[in-house]
């Protein structure tokens, strides 16, 4: 989703901006823009589409020393050059950049601007236009700024440039992320530590509200009302290595590839000095008090949600109920007594997942967070996080947050089980081994899968993906990568809920990728198979080791029955990206979807 980088500094901003926001550009956006100051004033760039088309229409003669920057994911108003950011006042004097959404931009605008002529349809024109008529009225640049803050209802990250202002970008957040980076005489913005690497690793995380300037030399953090705050930077604990692509041709595919690694290393993070595995006691104590869990999430971390949910249960003997974020805060089931919340969030950032969080803790209820990025928002503001410690993931179909999220839920599942005595017995540790052995067997079978993508779907309109029990969960995870990345029209059913409805869709030819790696629900998922076949269905049969049968289409290798899931989805992450790579996708920027949804 949209991103922000700003630049303070002695070098060349122009290409420290661009470069910024290629590195943001995994986010998602449909339009992107810069904007730098010299004695002249302040230039404007931007265009609809990518990095490289804004590269293209950037004056290379233009040379100043600070700017902003900005990749746009449209909320208001449609993905064109006239609502691209940077915006400007009428006047010219302030260029502003924003994140998020003003829920009151329409009020403003009638309370506040009436005789103003607007240029975008955006909510940001409205912020950056307040800005200018506070300072006519007379206000410095900070108090227009504060006081058009005090004003603004909804999220925003905001980056302003004032044309009378040599040295000073001004910098506020609520709700969505902003960083700001410090180096030895030049100071940086960015939504994500990432997109500043290149020039700096230590950064100061911002507070909601707070109203921040950042100077060529220093960085004044003061509260709204004018109170001063002291806040040390944290080094950013990223290997640039890690966001680089290296040989591969897509982040998707490296990320792929790292799965087996990533479950490696979750447990090897999550052993104790005995070599068992183990969680915080803090958060042990947390789950066990429960007398009911709460999963929240969105997209993938919804699917883990749903494996999660078997886990606690089986494992644990704590009864779990899996929402969607979105719905789940404007629509609040009665929950029990003692719940525990679990936010399952991959960026940490999700404005969905988010507003749960500030109404859970309204209500006093604790609430856990399992993400990728430490520091994110939904981390710092639930009581307690666990991490999944899967290295950035940057295409935007998550694919080794989702292993690692299934990983992690695990863990805590089994450890939780065991401290209480309940849960099945089994050495978890030694089967997940096996797992990381299972889907590394899978990722080097990279040929096969692009050669069911090309028999199933090349010519596909739809597909469907059936299992049951844990298979349904991951059906709905492939039938979502699918869409995704090759926007083939695709859904994952439970395998007996097909033909009370949806089998009417099946013609001949139609792809139905089967799930067969429970036991307990193996044949009559087969019976299902049989189902649609015989109404012309190409079913593809991913089976396990021990349960196939002559016909199947793959058969992935015998892991823990609980811990399938963790290797069934890579054979279909794997062909969704051949299926899209054979449409000539944009396989890790899909149209119209951000890597981190901060805005509801
Ligand atoms: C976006 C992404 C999805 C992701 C979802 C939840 O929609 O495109 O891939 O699953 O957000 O993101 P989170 O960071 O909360 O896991």
């Amino acid at each position: 989703m949209c991103g922000i980088v700003g630049y303070n500094g002695e070098l060349d901003a122009k290409e420290i901006l661009l470069k910024g926001l290629e590195k943001l550009e995994y986010r998602g956006y449909d339009s992107a823009g810069i904007a730098v100051r010299n004695e002249e004033g302040v230039t404007v760039f931007k265009e609809k589409g990518r990095i490289a088309d804004l590269r293209g229409s950037v004056d290379l003669n233009v040379s100043a020393d600070i700017g902003i920057g900005h990749t746009r994911w449209a909320t208001h108003g449609v993905p064109n050059k006239l609502n691209a950011h940077p915006h400007q006042s009428t006047s010219g004097r302030f260029t502003l950049v924003h994140n998020g959404v003003i829920e009151n931009y329409h009020l403003l605008q009638k309370a506040y601007l009436k005789g103003i002529q607007m240029q975008s349809d955006t909510d940001t024109e409205v912020i950056v236009q307040l800005v200018d008529l506070f300072a006519k009225e007379g206000l410095s640049t900070v108090e227009a700024f504060r006081k058009t803050l005090s004003l603004l209802h909804g999220s925003y990250a905001l980056a302003l440039l004032d044309q009378e202002d040599e040295d000073t970008i001004y910098v506020a957040k609520n709700k969505s992320p902003l960083l700001v980076g410090v180096g030895a005489g030049f100071n940086v913005v960015a939504s994500d530590a990432m997109a500043m690497l290149q020039v700096t690793d230590q950064f100061i995380e911002l507070r909601d509200k707070e109203v921040v300037l950042v100077h060529k030399d220093n960085v004044e953090i003061t509260t709204l009302d004018g109170r001063p705050v002291e806040r040390k930077p944290f080094k950013a604990e990223l290997d640039a290595s890690d966001i680089e692509k290296g040989t591969y041709p897509h982040y998707m595919l490296k990320e792929m590839d790292e799965q087996p690694g990533v479950v490696r290393k979750i447990v090897q993070e999550y052993s104790n000095s005995l070599g068992e595995l183990t969680i915080d006691d803090n958060i042990l104590e947390a789950i066990k008090e429960a007398d009911r869990i709460y999963i929240i999430a969105a997209g993938t971390s919804y699917h883990a949600g749903l494996v999660g949910k078997q886990y606690f249960e089986k494992l644990a003997r704590i009864p779990v109920e899996v929402h969607i974020s979105s719905e789940f805060g404007y629509n609040m089931p009665l929950l029990s007594e003692k719940p525990l919340f679990i936010f399952i969030t991959q960026s940490g950032e999700t404005a969905d997942s988010r507003q749960v969080l500030v109404k859970v803790k309204e209500l006093n209820y604790p609430a856990l967070t399992i993400t990728n990025v430490p520091g994110s928002t939904l981390s710092r503001e639930a009581d307690y996080t666990l991490l999944l410690h899967a290295g950035p993931e940057i295409a935007v179909a998550s694919t080794k947050a989702y292993v690692a999220q299934v990983a992690v839920l695990a863990i805590a599942a089994y450890v939780t089980g065991k401290s209480l005595g309940k849960g099945e017995d089994f050495d978890l540790k030694h089967e997940l081994g096996i797992v990381a052995n299972g889907i590394q067997t899978i990722v080097d079978s990279k040929n096969e899968l692009e050669q069911v993508a090309e028999d199933y779907l090349k010519i596909a309109r739809n597909a469907f993906f059936i299992g049951r029990n844990l298979d349904f969960c991951v059906s709905v995870e492939g039938a979502l990568k699918l869409k995704e990345i090759s926007y083939i029209q695709a859904e994952g059913f439970a395998g007996g809920e097909l033909k009370h409805g949806t089998i009417a869709l099946i013609e001949e030819g139609t792809p139905v990728f089967a799930l067969a790696t429970q036991e307990q629900v193996a044949l009559n998922i087969r019976g299902n198979v049989k189902e649609v076949v015989a109404r012309g269905a190409n079913a593809c049969i991913i089976s396990m080791e021990g349960l196939n049968e002559e016909g199947d289409r793959l058969v992935i290798p015998k892991v823990h029955p609980l811990l399938t899931p963790l290797v069934s989805v890579v054979p279909l992450q794997l062909i969704s990206y051949y299926a899209a790579l054979h449409r000539r996708c944009d396989v890790d920027k899909p149209r119209n979807l951000a890597k981190s949804v901060t805005v509801e």
